[in-house]
């Protein structure tokens, strides 16, 4: 009897090892996060995983991102719907785009428990073919190389001033505005930028008229105002900069900066 408990103990240590085994597929760190809460990767030809994110980190995603009613909250890669249906029922309109489609029928029947079919929906798709522009927030618990090449689509698509929160990894080296730690996991908030990159006409308080050319990369500026150097930053249209030890605000617009004192208007 001691012998045939031995065998099966092994028998079951060699299929979690060969079960473990196929999270390595996914790379990136999710197959120690697999692996951290003993679960077996079940779609290695899915993008990424399907591994929940706990319900505290699912809070402390929507509250970095101030989630509310005038929100339009899309989770790529929604799983059981869990982060669309919290956003729902901060009165956003929230969408969840999955790849499993019984997945998508799980959420679907979650938000029903909620009876917020109204306002949670979820379409069976690759989260790579939907439009992301309507989004205020996106919420992404993605893979790092899922994340980077979704980067491009994030920065053009989406408007100045959406928010974007990921559990866990992050957008390389496009600087997160905001990081939260809840227990071992790390939230990450970015804002995207205003374009402000490039050469504007600028009047400036004391009514004088320079050139104002800004180098911009992710939500970082650098450039010149006149023959002075300057360094700033944005947060969604909001601008702010230095220079020549004097700080300027602005709203940034497709064709024109209203600043606070100043303004200028974009060069072709
Ligand atoms: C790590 S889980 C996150 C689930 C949910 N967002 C959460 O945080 O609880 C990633 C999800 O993305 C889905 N997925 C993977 N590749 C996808 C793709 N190309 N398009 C849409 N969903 C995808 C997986 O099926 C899985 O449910």
């Amino acid at each position: 009897m001691a012998a045939r408990g031995g065998r099966g103990v092994r028998i079951a240590a060699l299929l979690a090892a060969v079960l473990l085994a196929g999270c390595s597929a996914y790379g990136d760190g999710m197959g120690d996060i697999l692996r951290g809460q003993g679960i077996a990767a079940r779609e290695p030809n899915y993008d990424v995983p399907y591994v929940p994110t706990p319900e505290p980190v699912v809070d402390a995603m929507l509250d970095m991102a101030q989630v509310g009613p005038a929100d339009t909250v899309i989770d790529l890669g929604s799983g059981d719907g869990r982060i669309t249906i919290a956003a729902a029922r901060k009165g956003a309109a929230a969408s969840g785009v999955e790849i499993d489609a019984t997945l998508v029928d799980r959420a679907r029947r979650n938000a029903a428990l909620y009876a917020l079919q109204d306002r949670a929906h979820f379409s069976n798709a690759n989260l790579f073919d939907v439009p992301l522009r309507q989004a205020s927030v996106v919420t992404m618990y993605l893979l790092p190389r899922i994340n980077m090449a979704l980067r491009p689509r994030l920065l053009t698509e989406l408007k100045p001033g959406t928010r974007i929160v990921t559990h866990a990894f992050d957008l390389g080296d496009w600087r997160a505005d905001g990081e939260r730690l809840v227990g071992d996991r790390r939230v990450y908030l970015w804002i995207v930028p205003a374009v402000a990159g490039g050469s504007w006409h600028a009047t400036l308080p004391d009514g004088r008229e320079v050139a104002l050319t800004f180098d911009q990369r992710f939500q970082d500026v650098t450039g010149m105002l006149g023959t002075v150097p300057l360094t700033g930053s944005l947060r969604g249209v909001a601008l702010r900069f230095t220079a020549g030890g004097r700080e300027y605000r602005g709203t940034v617009g497709e064709a024109a900066i209203v600043g606070e004192g100043w303004r200028a208007v974009r060069v072709e």
